[in-house]
């Protein structure tokens, strides 16, 4: 799996950095190419000769590497990489990665890199355990950066706790599996809306709702990077799409979404319908912006928009499969079945307003799955790219 992948290795200042030399050999091992990026810290911990004769490349640590005009770009190399491991990463170093602060050759790279990123946090327990340092670690998962969770032991203060960076063969291993689920959706195609709609009343005013697109997002994204053909249908959202494999179609009514997802579903293997549609829209729409004229009350009379998830349901073809959301404040599993059922999905992510950090506006999501087969998964609280991945591993093991 890491055969030819050009992997970037960040070092930062930690003790932990002389696990890297067993990490570049069990890299190279498995064929992979390793180019060493190294903080000023790190090279007190580890020395750059050990480091790129295990690589086999010169180690990067400054800007500028002769005084000759010469220097290290950071954009080829983070354009470079398939993938970047920072191991291991410091509690400082964490903290500039999530705050964008830019001051060694580590850390621009980090912020040029397209690939995916793996961070292995290595301190001490109590500075692992600070909401700072926990703050910073949410902040990377929100980017979509994947955490290597470190182990409980014997820390270099001779403390006992959470801290120890890793061991490298289980990096190793993580690494390989991240690999092996990227080609499992190679050339499936997969529909997702996301984000609200916008129902117009006149010109200056709408019926909208509070969904960020954030979920819908982070599920294109994670798609994408899995090898598919992603189409996005997306309501008005300030969120912007980067990945190659994403096809963006901005709509702003549910009418929009509902002619969109029509017209492309019949091609496509999944659909994933992860929009707050509105369920209903003013039977008219002013022409002109609506006055006060000192009335007391108006009533604005609504229609029944129609429903793109039971629609597509209906045109389900063999071997298509169609996941749906339900976002539900009371009775929530009797009407996420009922949802499941009616609208004949294959799955349906529920997500409750009810629990603290999941649903709209927020980084984080707290989901169960139900399948048609009567199957339920419970999840604890996660971003939503963790989240994003545990809904496409479900659709991955459905598309098989
Ligand atoms: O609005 P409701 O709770 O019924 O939404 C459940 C699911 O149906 C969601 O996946 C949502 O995207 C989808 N839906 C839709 N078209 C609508 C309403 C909801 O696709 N008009």
């Amino acid at each position: 799996m890491l055969k030819d992948k050009k992997i970037i290795l960040g070092i930062t200042g930690s003790i932990a950095a002389c696990k890297a030399a067993y990490l570049i050999r069990a890299l190279i091992r498995k064929g992979a190419e390793v180019q060493v990026v190294i903080t000023p810290a790190g090279k007190e911990f580890i020395t750059p000769l050990t480091l790129s004769t295990l690589s086999r490349h010169p180690v990067i640590s400054e800007f500028f590497s002769n005084r000759d005009g010469t220097w290290h770009s950071h954009v080829d190399l983070g354009l470079w990489a398939d993938v970047m491991l920072v191991a291991p990463a410091t509690a400082a170093s964490i903290g500039k990665m999530a705050h964008g602060i830019a001051d060694n050759m580590l850390i621009t790279t980090y912020l040029s890199c397209k690939a995916p990123v793996f961070v292995a946090p290595a301190m001490d327990r109590d500075m692992f355990a600070h909401p700072a340092t926990q703050q910073n670690l949410n902040k990377l998962r929100s980017f979509g950066n994947h955490i290597i969770e470190p182990t409980e032991g014997e820390l270099a203060s001779r403390i006992e706790g959470k801290g120890r960076m890793e061991e490298p063969d289980k990096i190793v291993e993580q690494l390989e599996n991240f690999f092996a689920s990227q080609n499992l959706l190679h050339k499936k195609k997969i529909l997702i809306t996301a984000g609200p709609t916008y129902e117009k009343i006149d010109p200056v005013r709408f019926i909208g709702n509070y969904s960020s697109g954030r979920m819908g997002f982070a599920l294109a994204e994670i798609c994408a990077r899995r090898g598919a053909e992603v189409t996005l249908i997306a309501g008005p959202v300030s969120i912007a799409t980067e990945h190659p494999g994403i096809t963006r179609i901005d709509v702003e009514s549910a009418e929009e979404m509902y002619l969109e997802a029509i017209t492309t579903f019949s091609d496509m293997h999944a659909a994933i319908l992860c929009a707050a549609v509105a369920d209903y829209r003013p039977e008219t729409v002013s022409a002109e912006k609506m006055k006060r004229e000192d009335k007391e009350a108006i009533t604005l009379r609504l229609t029944a928009n129609k429903d793109i998830a039971a629609s597509l349901g209906v045109l389900k073809r063999k071997g298509q499969i169609l996941a749906g959301f339900a976002l539900e404040t009371k009775d929530e599993m009797i009407h996420a079945l009922d949802k499941l059922k009616r609208k004949n999905l294959d799955f349906i992510v529920l997500n409750s307003l009810n629990e603290p950090g999941a649903g709209f506006r927020t980084d984080t999501n707290k989901i169960s799955i139900l399948d048609n087969k009567g199957g339920i998964t419970d999840y604890t609280l996660k971003s939503k790219h963790e989240v994003a991945s545990d809904i496409v591993d479900k659709l991955q093991t459905l598309l098989k």
